[in-house]
């Protein structure tokens, strides 16, 4: 799989709430940690509609629900693995 380049955190009121907030401080000094913030682009979304779902994190073309402080590292270990 391509490493992706693009990370997208939901900022809306809902995943905002319940744990994008602390989510996105913990992307920002993962990519910091792995050297990599200037070849990913890190940006947030409005509402992505799927607020039941959330919190919602984008990366390349994968969407993922339910992230929270505990396995968003995890997911960005295992999607750029080898970095
Ligand atoms: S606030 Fe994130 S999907 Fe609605």
């Amino acid at each position: 799989m391509k490493t992706p380049t693009k990370i997208w955190i939901c900022m809306g009121s809902s995943c905002y709430a319940r744990g994008n907030a602390q989510n996105a401080e913990i992307v920002q000094r993962w990519l910091a940690a792995k050297g990599i913030v200037s070849e990913v682009d890190f940006a947030g979304t409005l509402c992505e509609g799927r607020c039941k779902e959330g919190p919602i994190l984008k990366i390349g073309d994968r969407i993922f629900s339910g992230v929270t402080p505990a396995t968003v590292e995890d997911i960005l270990e295992h999607l750029f693995a080898g970095k």
